[in-house]
C-alpha cells in the first residue's frame, strides 16, 4: 500500500515537473523491449545445444576441426554446439592450450568445452561423435599397418559410447584404417543402431572431384556422382564411370581411358602419401574439411540426382558386397537422416573388379582384428 502510495505520488510528481525523464524512461523501455524480442527471435536462449564428442583434441585434424565446429560451419549459424573433447593423458596438456584459443576465440555459439581423458565423460550425451584420435602413419606407411596400434582404441571408445552417448548419437571414424577402425567401435556398441556408424571416405571423394576437375578445366562443383567404394586405402575405387561433368558423363568430357584408368585412379588413392612425402605429416585441414562435408552430407537432403560417400555397414547392400564389413558406398539422404545406398548402379566388369579388390582389403583386415570384434 505505502509502496503503490509512493510511486503514484512520485508519478504525479514527475508528470508536473519531469516530462523530459520521462520521455527518457519510454524510450528506453522500448529499446529494452526491442532488444528482448530480437534475442527471442534469433533463438538465442531456446535452441537445446548439440554436443559434439571429438577425439584426438590436441591433434592436427582437430586443431582445424574444433575452431570450424564452433564457429557454426557444421551445424549453422543458430545452432549452438558443446565440444567434449577426449585426449590421452600424456596430451592434456596440450589440449589445454587448445582450449584456451578456443576461448580466446569468442565463438558465440560454442557454448560449452569438456575435456578429459576417460570417454565416459567425452561421450556423455553426445548427439555427434567424431573419432579422429590414434596414431597417424608416417613416410613408407600404409594405412592398415595402424591396425595394431589403434584399433584397441575402439574396443574402449565404442563401449563408452554404448554406455554414455545421447540416443540420437551418431558417430564419424576418421582415424585410420578408419573402415576397420569403424566396424570395431560398432561391434564394441550393440545397442546403437548399426547405421548409426560412418567412416570417412570424403576426402577421397573431394580428391578425385579436383583431379577430374582439373583434367576437365571445369570447377569442382561440375563434378557430380563421383563416389568412392571400399576402403580408405590404395584399394578404393574411384568410381569414373557414374561421373558427371556438368551432367555429362565423364568419359564423354575427358576422352581417354587410359589416364582415368591409371593416372586418376593412382593419383586419388596414393594422395594421403603424397601429401606425407611433401608434408612430412598426413592431410589435417583437408581432412578436418572432409569431416565437416561428411557430416554436413549426412544432415542435409542431398542434391536431387547426386550422392556422396561414406564408408557404412555393408550387411544387406544391394551389390553382393560381403556382409560385415564397413565399405565405401555412393550414398543419397532422403529426408535429413534416412541414409540410403544409391540402388541399381550398372556396374561393368572392369569396376567389379576394382570392388572385388578393396572388399578382399577389407575382409583381411577384418581378420587381423578379429579379437576386437
Ligand atoms: P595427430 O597425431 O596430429 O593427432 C592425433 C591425436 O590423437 C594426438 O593428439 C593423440 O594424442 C590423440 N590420441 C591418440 N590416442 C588417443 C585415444 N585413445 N583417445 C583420444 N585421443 C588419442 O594425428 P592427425 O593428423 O590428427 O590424424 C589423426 C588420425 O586421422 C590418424 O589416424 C590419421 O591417419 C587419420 N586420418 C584419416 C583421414 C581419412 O580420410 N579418413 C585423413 C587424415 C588423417
Ligand atoms: C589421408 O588420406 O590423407 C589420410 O588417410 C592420411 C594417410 O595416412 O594417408
Amino acid at each position: 500500500m505505502y509502496i503503490m502510495r509512493k510511486h503514484a505520488n512520485a508519478a504525479a510528481h514527475a508528470s508536473r515537473s519531469h516530462a523530459p525523464y520521462l520521455v527518457f524512461r519510454d524510450i528506453c523501455s522500448t529499446i529494452a523491449a526491442l532488444c528482448r524480442i530480437v534475442l527471442v527471435e534469433r533463438n538465442d536462449f531456446m535452441t537445446a545445444p548439440i554436443r559434439i564428442a571429438v577425439t584426438g583434441g590436441a591433434g592436427q585434424i582437430a586443431y582445424s576441426l574444433l575452431f570450424r565446429i564452433g564457429n557454426g560451419e557444421l551445424f549453422g549459424a543458430d545452432q549452438p554446439v558443446i565440444l567434449q573433447i577426449l585426449e590421452i593423458p600424456p596430451a592434456m596438456e596440450a589440449l589445454s592450450g587448445v582450449v584456451m584459443e578456443l576461448q580466446d576465440s569468442a565463438q558465440p555459439l560454442l557454448q560449452n568445452i569438456i575435456i578429459s581423458d576417460d570417454p565416459r565423460v567425452a561421450f556423455q550425451d553426445a548427439n555427434w561423435a567424431i573419432l579422429v584420435g590414434g596414431m597417424p602413419r608416417g613416410p613408407g606407411m600404409a594405412r592398415s599397418d595402424l591396425i595394431a596400434a589403434n584399433g584397441p582404441i575402439f574396443v574402449a571408445q565404442g563401449k563408452a559410447l554404448n554406455q554414455c552417448a545421447a540416443d540420437d548419437i551418431r558417430v564419424l571414424v576418421v582415424a585410420n584404417p578408419c573402415n576397420s577402425n569403424c566396424l570395431v567401435a560398432k561391434a564394441n556398441a550393440p545397442d546403437i543402431p548399426p547405421e548409426r556408424f560412418f567412416a570417412m571416405t570424403r576426402l577421397d571423394e573431394n580428391r578425385a572431384k579436383s583431379q577430374l576437375a582439373q583434367k576437365a578445366g571445369a570447377l569442382v562443383g561440375d563434378i557430380s556422382r563421383l563416389a568412392i567404394w571400399g576402403n580408405h586405402s590404395s584399394t578404393q575405387f574411384p568410381n569414373f564411370e557414374h561421373a558427371l561433368i556438368n551432367r555429362a558423363p565423364a568419359e564423354t568430357i575427358i576422352d581417354d581411358r587410359a589416364w582415368l584408368e591409371n593416372v586418376f585412379l593412382s593419383t586419388v588413392q596414393e594422395r594421403g602419401a603424397a601429401i606425407i612425402r611433401a608434408r612430412g605429416l598426413s592431410s589435417a585441414a583437408s581432412a578436418a574439411n572432409a569431416a565437416l562435408d561428411s557430416i554436413r552430407s549426412l544432415i542435409s537432403p542431398s542434391q536431387p540426382g547426386d550422392w556422396f560417400s561414406a564408408a557404412i555397414a555393408s550387411d544387406g547392400n544391394p551389390y553382393g558386397i560381403a556382409d560385415g564389413l564397413i565399405y565405401s558406398f555412393p550414398l543419397q539422404n532422403g529426408d535429413n537422416s534416412n541414409v540410403e545406398i544409391v540402388e541399381d548402379l550398372p556396374i561393368s566388369d572392369y569396376a567389379r573388379r576394382k570392388m572385388r579388390a578393396s572388399e578382399t582389403e577389407l575382409m583381411q583386415e577384418r581378420e587381423a582384428i578379429r579379437d576386437l570384434l
